[in-house]
């Protein structure tokens, strides 16, 4: 148990620059082809990459927080039990990820019906960026401040 942890930990952990990298790239792309007038053709490459990702980075969540890391659900900080680094994933950084990942979710579905109207970009890219912007105050970067007073490393 203790290798497929430590071996998910590091893939959550990594694939959260290549979710980022491709989050930013998909936006980037739909603002230049919104801008450039190109009609969204149902689908785009980039942003099903990212929408992937996202969800793969969910799925390995899921799997910590629901049964390996000891900061997940069976730290049980709902009862009142667990360490601050354990609140924080069940308050913070689970409900935050989540709605970023429903976010970006409704954004891909919503821009691929708008295909006709040529609003799909704008779709991805307003939808995209929200997603982008909770998943970057979410995530427990190394100089968050508050969670290295609570024993962060
Ligand atoms: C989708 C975007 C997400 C990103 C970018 C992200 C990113 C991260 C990062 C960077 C860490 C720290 C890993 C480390 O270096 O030790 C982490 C830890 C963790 N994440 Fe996420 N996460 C995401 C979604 C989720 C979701 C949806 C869940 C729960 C369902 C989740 C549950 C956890 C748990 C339980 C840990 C603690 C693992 C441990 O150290 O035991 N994450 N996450």
């Amino acid at each position: 148990m203790g290798v497929l942890y430590t071996a998910i930990q590091h893939a959550h952990s990594g694939l959260r620059w290549i979710v980022l990298i491709l989050l930013i790239a998909a936006i980037a792309r739909a603002y230049s082809r919104r801008r450039s007038g190109v009609l969204y053709p149902g689908k785009d490459k980039l942003a099903l990459f990212a929408f992937i990702s996202v969800h793969l980075q969910l799925l390995l969540g899921l799997l910590l927080f629901l049964w390996l890391s000891p900061y997940g659900i069976a730290a049980d900080p709902l009862e009142g039990g667990g360490s601050a680094v354990a609140k924080y994933y069940n308050y913070v950084h689970w409900w935050a990820m989540l709605l970023a990942v429903a976010i970006v979710t409704i954004g891909y579905i919503k821009a691929k019906k708008q295909a006709e109207l040529n609003k799909g970009y704008k779709t991805i890219g307003v939808y995209y960026a929200i997603g982008l912007l909770i998943m970057l105050a979410a995530i427990p970067w190394p100089f968050y401040s508050g969670l290295e007073s609570v024993g962060w490393s």
